[in-house]
């Protein structure tokens, strides 16, 4: 392992004012928000969308470190022939691969999910690696209900997420350690603070025991929210002060970076709780993005399948991206959202 290259890309993916951004929806999960807009999902309108926001210069070159693909897009070609993985290069950013291939229903643990893809994982890392991948994600999933989050799905969960994060390290490729507790149920803020702590403790003692160096690897978590349909949402201060202290509590200063997964929260939540947290300051490790949904939703909206649309969408990916960067400095203010609406 060279860690010193390991430590090199990580760095460059939580690089100040940047953050990544999670285009690795896969097939069923872009159909389903291509349908929301009305566009025709297809390996071509896929491509389509996806160069347009590659091809955002302003955006990739000033404000994103990092692109997550999902496996049909790191292997497709732009219009013009060049392969989308030269776009991303071009402006400056990274380009990573989603490598887990899913959730599967957990035995013994109902309505709990395990994460699947570690058969043949190492051949499939040296050949996106020749594919020009620099980094990788794996998400695992917990969610919280009535008798759930059980032990088994935390336990097995962050064994295979540090299974995921070693075989990526040997083989020269920082990992994205994703576990997402989630935040569709009825839960109080306190019960997500208390399944995410339990969450990341096992993780870290896992990544410890498989020999993960934790400077060769970033963190991508939730923020600790109420469930969507718990009746009062948690001010902005209440998700950064709680979101702040359980990163405290679990995660070791050696880890250079955590960037945040977006959740189903809104545009804007998303982009105020991270900018809360960074204007506290005196962190040990950097705070930044790596949003799907919040970075894609108004592109999405504004480009609606149109190629007349594409100025447009552009524009609005821009102009969140810019917003997160802000974020991940400190320097937001909700002014410059009303502004540009
Ligand atoms: P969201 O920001 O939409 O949660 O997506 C991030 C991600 O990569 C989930 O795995």
């Amino acid at each position: 392992m060279n860690l010193a290259e390991l430590n090199r890309v990580a760095e460059a993916m939580v690089a100040p004012g940047r953050g990544i951004l999670a285009a690795d929806e896969s097939s069923g999960t872009i159909k389903k928000r291509f349908d929301a807009i009305g566009a025709e999902s297809s390996a071509d309108s896929r491509r389509d969308y996806r160069e347009l926001l590659f091809r955002s210069t302003e955006a990739m070159s000033k404000y994103i470190s990092g692109v997550i693909l999902y496996d049909e897009t790191i292997r497709q070609n732009a219009r013009d022939g060049a392969p989308l993985v030269k776009v991303i290069e071009k402006t400056g950013a990274l380009p990573g691969i989603k490598v887990d291939k899913g959730l599967k229903p957990l035995p013994f643990c109902p309505n709990e999910v395990i994460t699947e893809g570690l058969d043949g994982l190492r051949e499939r890392l040296v050949e996106y690696r020749g594919l020009g991948a620099k980094f990788a994600k794996w998400r695992a999933v917990i969610d919280i209900g009535a008798g759930i989050p059980t032990h088994t799905c935390i336990n097995t969960n962050a064994h295979a997420l540090a299974r995921y994060a070693a075989l990526c390290q040997d083989e020269g490729i920082v990992p994205i350690v994703e576990p997402e507790v989630l935040m569709d149920g009825d839960h109080d803020i306190d019960r997500c603070y208390i399944a995410t702590e339990w969450t990341l403790k096992r993780v870290f003692e896992q990544l410890y025991d498989q020999r993960v160096a934790l400077e060769g690897m970033v963190l991508k978590p939730n923020m600790v929210v109420a469930g969507k349909k718990y009746a009062r949402r948690a001010t902005v201060d209440e998700v950064a002060d709680k979101t702040l202290k359980v990163l405290k509590a679990c995660v070791p200063a050696a880890v250079p970076g955590i960037a945040f997964l977006s959740g189903g929260q809104s545009d804007e939540d998303a982009t105020a709780h991270l900018d809360a947290m960074n204007k506290t300051g005196g962190l040990p490790w950097r705070l930044t993005f790596s949003y799907g949904r919040a970075l894609q939703a108004a592109p999405q909206k504004a480009w609606a399948g149109r190629s007349e649309n594409v100025a447009a969408a552009q524009r609005a990916f821009v102009h969140r991206a810019m917003m997160n960067s802000l974020a991940a400095l400190g320097q937001w203010k909700s002014e410059l959202e009303k502004k540009a609406a």
